[in-house]
């Protein structure tokens, strides 16, 4: 276990420097760099970033959004049993969508993805906490869900979409 810990996450911003960010996921590092912040300033999205205490440069990132699923009927039978007793059929289910999670490459495998997603689970339970929501959502990108079913996330057969209860964190 390394010595190194992830600082607290803050809202992106323009003054954050984005451009040494590598996670070797090239998708990931260029949605960082040129789409992030107009998302984050638009509303579609909101993406929380950890610094490196030395120089300031970007380590860390994840994107939560809000994601309503149409009806309790919408969800698949084998999570439904995260939902709350008695919670009516035909209502919305309001969830959080994980849409991004990365760590720069030179601080993977460290145990600070858990620590990421930690953090990002926190702040999705500090916004349902206040507006409601009863899971958070991750599709996991190919070979990464062993990633998220280490952490609690339910896998669910014949889709690629993972669900954590929101209620009992
Ligand atoms: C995914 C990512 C955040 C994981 O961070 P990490 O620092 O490498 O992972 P950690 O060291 O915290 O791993 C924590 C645990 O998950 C396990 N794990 C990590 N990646 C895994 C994978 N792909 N499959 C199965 N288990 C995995 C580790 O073995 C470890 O288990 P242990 O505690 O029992 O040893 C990081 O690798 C990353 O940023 N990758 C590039 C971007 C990416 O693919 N993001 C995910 C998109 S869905």
């Amino acid at each position: 276990m390394s010595t190194y810990t992830l600082g607290t996450s803050e809202p992106l911003t323009f003054h954050h420097e984005l451009s040494f960010f590598s996670c070797s996921e090239e998708k990931l590092d260029r949605w960082l760099c040129n789409q992030a912040l107009k998302d984050h300033d638009l509303g579609r999205s909101k993406t929380f970033v950890v610094c490196d205490p030395a120089d300031e440069g970007v380590v860390a990132y994840f994107t939560l959004s809000l994601e309503v699923i149409e009806t309790k009927q919408s969800i698949p039978q084998s999570v439904r049993h995260m939902l709350p007793k008695g919670y009516p059929k035909s209502a919305a289910v309001p969830a959080i969508l994980l849409g991004k999670l990365a760590l720069d490459q030179t601080i993977q495998g460290k145990g600070l993805g858990m620590e990421l997603l930690g953090e990002a689970r926190f702040k999705a339970k500090e916004a349902a906490d206040i507006v409601g929501g009863l899971f958070l959502l991750v599709d996991p990108a190919k070979g990464k869900e062993g990633f998220y079913e280490e952490a609690g996330f339910e896998r669910v057969p014949d889709t690629n979409r993972m669900y954590q209860s929101l209620i009992d964190a």
